[in-house]
């Protein structure tokens, strides 16, 4: 199995480039979404607020790559009227139900994070009437926050929480310095979400 896949749609680029940081972050393979017709200009953002309005779930191309095979899969999207943009809501509902270990991340404008992640969850988990906070790593973060030079604090945090979830599906994931042997006194608590990864094995 291979470790961690991104996925993203961008209309304008802000969620490609934050799935690129990602991707290179946890040296992941990165799919972007495509679909037929682009959703470029004016008409594309009209289109794009009558399809998320109407829950529509264009038809996407196939994936080049196969989210079965990844231990810990990256779903990015940006907000589009506080919910899902409509291609991811096509991903989601093709491939998330086959996924055991997924994390979500979007960026808007300003309005509408905690509604589009939650939303996002809920197309993986239809039956769940209340999901577990935390069972799913995610992260919102406005335009602003990506123009900023420094990484955004919440940016670093999402890392190392993906990172502690592909660790404990058994895949140390670092670059550079090689991992102490033993348990390391500085080592984070492992969270419910991470036992529940172990329990699913
Ligand atoms: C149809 C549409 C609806 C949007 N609705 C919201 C919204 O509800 N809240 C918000 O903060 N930004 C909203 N935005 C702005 C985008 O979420 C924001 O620009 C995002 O970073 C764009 O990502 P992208 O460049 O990857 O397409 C909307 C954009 C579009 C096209």
């Amino acid at each position: 199995m291979k470790d961690a896949l991104v996925v993203y749609y961008s209309r304008s680029g802000c969620t490609r480039g934050l799935a690129q940081r990602l991707a290179e972050r946890l040296d992941a393979d990165l799919e972007e979404i495509h679909e037929a017709h682009g959703r470029s200009g004016a008409f594309g953002f009209l289109r794009s607020l009558y399809d998320v309005m109407r829950a529509r779930e264009p038809r996407i191309a196939a994936p080049r790559h196969d989210p079965r095979e990844y231990k810990m899969v990256l779903v990015g999207s940006p907000v589009w009227a506080s919910h899902v943009s409509s291609p991811v809501r096509s991903y989601l509902t093709q491939y998330a139900g086959s996924l055991r270990r997924l994390g979500f991340f979007c960026t808007l404008r300003g309005s509408g994070a905690t509604e589009t992640l939650a939303e996002m969850a809920a197309l993986r988990e239809p039956q769940a009437e209340t999901i577990e906070h935390g069972r799913f790593p995610s992260l919102a973060l406005t335009e602003a926050q990506l123009r900023q030079d420094k990484a955004p604090a919440a940016l670093d945090a999402y890392v190392e929480t993906v990172r502690q979830r592909m660790r404990a599906a058994g895949t140390p994931k670092r670059r550079g310095r090689p991992a102490p042997r033993g348990r390391s006194a500085s080592r984070p608590a492992r969270t419910r979400a991470d036992r529940d990864d172990v329990a699913a094995e």
